[in-house]
């Protein structure tokens, strides 16, 4: 368990590259043609039969303190809600308050608690449509609250296959990034926990392992406790859904299977990560459920505008600061940033590192097509106003973390994604999360980090349409 080579294996196996090649393992799936739209995975997960309790429509900041069931709803809907539609040859497509590669969104999103005046203790499952909960079973009355995020493989994997691995880590990530601003504002001192026992989580859920894995859990209180193991419905996710045995196997390798293994996993993760020092000033200016409800990834960027210096100092500044959970000591991080700065007022164009919180100018000049190729030949990463390589040395993530560790990496590159994307919507600006060719970028940069996730950030050449609320997305005249 938690054996670092799969992870490695995996990380190799799954790379991009310029040539279009896939690696030559044998655990990859070679008859499988991606985005066949007879079998695209349904979005949600679903309980037929079971009673839905409908969140409040009105997701305004709530004056109570603590976890009110206002609090959950503005919670839920602006990290996990479906704020717009568009139609789709006949279905409609649904578009999250968090963004995910593909608009797949893999990630479904449990709630556990105690009391909360007005729902009875137990374990819920969200339902972003209905904004809503159903409730699985019950928890004893001084359960402490938490949020679980497991994800869905098929799902992501139906168009990214065996990559789709990372996708599950990047989108929780991103979607994390909106509930921790969230749980911030309303003073829920949240914590990410990567470290939990797998298989008692997945029981807790009814999630059986392969088709459905738990990813990171979110205590409020400080503590996750378990409640009795008890029977809960198992839900539908997809009629045929198809396994992707690498997938399988990069997420069993982390395992931890006690509560013995967690402890030991969380003493390795203190000895690692970078310190980093920070700025805890307020970054966000605007409501947050403004900032959020007009998110929308950046399709095109201007490349005439140049951004202001704060689009840059600013937001890396606050989108790489420390997560506070249990997979490095607090005021640490497992990441390192590399730049392309193409148009930002003051910062000469060219390839920096981000070093402790400083730009680190590592060669000067228009990198603007360099940056789109490391992209996958996507404009996005040379249009932008810079484009952000969110990176880690995984040797020394994995020989102390395991395969475990990948998880942790991934997902806190998904978090500062999703924290860069906040900052530029706050500044009337946009973002967009991007894949890459793997080899490449560490070669451009002459680092040793490998890359784990790229944004980009800009001005967006068309605004997007601004999300609605609670069971009233904005339909999407087109996509
Ligand atoms: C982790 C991550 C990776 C992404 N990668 C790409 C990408 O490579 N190219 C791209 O055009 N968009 C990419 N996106 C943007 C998604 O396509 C976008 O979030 C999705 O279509 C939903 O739209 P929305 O963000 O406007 O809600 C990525 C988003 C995330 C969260």
């Amino acid at each position: 368990m938690n054996n670092p080579e799969v992870a490695r294996e995996y990380h190799r196996a799954t790379m991009h590259d310029p040539s279009g090649l896939r690696p030559d393992d044998p655990r990859l799936v070679r008859d499988y043609r991606p985005l066949q739209w007879d079998r695209k995975p349904p979005q949600f997960k679903t309980y037929p039969g079971l009673e839905s309790i409908l969140l409040p429509d009105d997701i305004s900041l709530s004056p109570s303190k603590g976890l009110s069931v206002d609090a959950l709803g503005r919670l839920l809907f602006l990290s996990a809600g479906v704020v717009r539609t568009a139609d789709l040859a006949g279905d409609t497509l649904y578009f999250r308050a968090a963004g995910s590669a593909g608009n797949l969104s893999p990630i479904e999103v449990y709630v556990l608690t105690g009391d909360v005046p007005g729902l009875a203790a137990g374990v819920y499952h969200y339902e972003p449509v209905e904004h809503a909960l159903v409730r699985l079973r019950p928890a004893p009355g001084d359960t402490p609250p938490a949020l679980i995020l497991t994800g869905v493989p098929w799902r992501t994997a139906w168009k990214y296959r065996e990559r789709g691995f990372r996708h599950l880590y990047w989108d929780a990530g991103t979607m994390l990034a909106q509930m921790l601003a969230v749980a911030d504002e309303a003073a829920l001192a949240a914590r990410v926990q990567v470290g939990f026992v797998d298989e008692a989580v997945a029981a807790l859920l009814g999630a059986d392992g392969v088709h459905e894995v738990a990813l990171a859990v979110v205590p409020f209180a400080g503590t996750f406790i378990l409640p009795e193991p008890e029977d809960v419905p198992s839900g539908h996710l997809a009629d045929d859904p198809l396994e992707f045995p690498l997938i399988t196997l990069a997420q069993r390798a982390g395992h931890l299977a006690t509560d013995q293994d967690v402890e030991s996993w969380r003493r390795a993760a203190t000895t690692l990560g970078g310190e980093r020092p920070y700025s805890t000033a307020r970054a966000l200016r605007r409501p947050l459920d403004e900032v959020i409800r007009g998110r929308g990834s950046s399709r095109q960027f201007h490349p005439g505008l140049t951004a202001p210096n704060e689009l840059l100092g600013g937001a890396m500044d606050w989108a790489t600061r420390p997560v506070e959970g249990d997979f490095v000591i607090d005021g640490a991080t497992l990441l390192d940033h590399y730049l392309a700065v193409h148009a930002v007022d003051g910062v000469e164009p060219g390839a920096y590192h981000w070093r402790a919180g400083e730009l680190e100018q590592l060669r000067a000049g228009d990198v603007r097509g360099a940056a789109s190729h490391l992209c996958l030949d996507q404009a996005l990463g040379g249009n932008s106003a810079y484009t952000a390589f969110h990176c880690a040395r995984l040797e020394d993530v994995l020989a102390p973390l395991g395969s475990r560790g990948y998880r942790a990496a991934n997902l806190e590159a998904g978090i500062v994604e999703g924290r860069l994307h906040l900052f530029a919507y706050d500044r009337g600006l946009g973002a967009t999360g991007l894949t890459f060719y793997d080899r490449e970028v560490p070669r451009f940069f002459g680092s040793e980090a490998d890359p784990l996730l790229v944004t980009a950030v800009g001005a967006p050449a068309h605004a997007p349409t601004s999300g609605g609320l609670p069971r009233r997305p904005v339909r999407l005249r087109r996509t």
